[in-house]
């Protein structure tokens, strides 16, 4: 039986076949999921097309994470097409050009506000559209280990490392900080109705918005020097993986967390000089 057998999901963020979400889809198909996807406006066409490749066929639900409307209908539309739903991926980033790729000191404040709110502000927004779906009832108490544990259900964001400077990430790194706050506080809201809320903080990956940012080749280079388990940007697998187990029932108990998928990258301080050979 897969890890996700039963579970309904709504994954975000599929636009090709290279996009992280396309990749969670695909591995939560495999775990026994059944998904729906989101996408918005002009990109809707190209979501679908991804969606084609997918094994099983999906729907695609419409949602701009920024447009009200939108929100207000999201809750009715994934229960008209799965029922109900059991977690749901962000996987939705964006910032202007002015406001990335070196031009921190220069980025209009209203390029700065607009990559938070889709980026950070957006996790919290999509959450509360879905809360009538994900909230569970907690009245049985916390359990006594013996009868079953009581009901969760879960929401999972990507995020890059914010706890330091990149170069040319710019506002998109600020996002990102604001992003990793939004979990920790959303743990903290939705917590009481049973829902987890977690981050994967992702190593490098190849996809349409890492291509939207200049100098992206240069940030990924440093990553297979400085990772000690080494890192392929064109591997979007260990993200998925994690991203599932997440939004699985062995993901109990989590919330509020950042789970680092990036080889080892963020535990290391500089790239290795040396080849260490164990002691014999
Ligand atoms: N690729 C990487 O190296 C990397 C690393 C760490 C984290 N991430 C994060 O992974 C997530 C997915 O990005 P990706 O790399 O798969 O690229 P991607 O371009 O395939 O996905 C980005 C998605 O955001 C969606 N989006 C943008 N504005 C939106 C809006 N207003 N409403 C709804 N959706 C909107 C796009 O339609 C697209 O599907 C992002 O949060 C990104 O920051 C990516």
């Amino acid at each position: 039986m897969g890890m996700l057998e039963g579970k309904r999901l709504l994954i975000t963020g599929v636009l090709t076949p290279a996009s992280l979400a396309y990749h969670v889809a695909s591995t939560a198909q495999a775990e026994g999921a059944e998904v729906v996807l989101s996408s918005f406006g002009r990109m809707r066409s190209l979501t679908e097309r991804t969606a084609n490749r997918l094994e099983k066929n999906v729907e695609v639900v419409e949602l701009d994470v920024n447009d009200e409307d939108n929100l207000a209908a999201l809750a009715d539309a994934v229960k008209n097409s799965l029922g109900g739903l059991d977690g749901a991926l962000h996987a939705i980033a964006f910032a202007p050009e002015d406001a990335l790729g070196g031009k921190f000191l220069s980025a209009p404040r209203e390029s700065a506000e607009l990559a938070f709110r889709t980026s950070a502000y957006s996790y919290k927004a999509m959450a509360t559209a879905l809360l009538p779906l994900l909230e569970r009832d907690r009245s049985a108490g916390p359990g006594d280990g013996e009868s079953p544990p009581p009901p969760e259900s879960a929401i999972v964001g990507l995020d890059f490392d914010a706890t330091v400077a990149w170069p040319i990430y710019d506002w998109m790194g600020v996002s990102k900080a604001a992003l990793e706050s939004v979990n920790r506080y959303l743990a903290r809201d939705l917590g009481p109705y049973g829902i987890r809320s977690n981050l994967v903080s992702a190593g490098p990956l190849r996809t349409m918005a890492a291509k939207g940012i200049p100098g992206f080749k240069e940030l990924a280079a440093m990553w297979p020097a400085q990772a000690p388990l080494g890192w392929s940007i064109e591997d979007p697998r260990p993200v998925a993986n994690t991203v599932c187990f997440l939004l699985s029932d062995l993901a109990r108990g989590i919330s509020g967390e950042i789970i680092h998928v990036d080889g080892g990258f963020h535990a290391i301080g500089a790239p290795a000089a040396v080849q260490v050979e164990p002691e014999s």
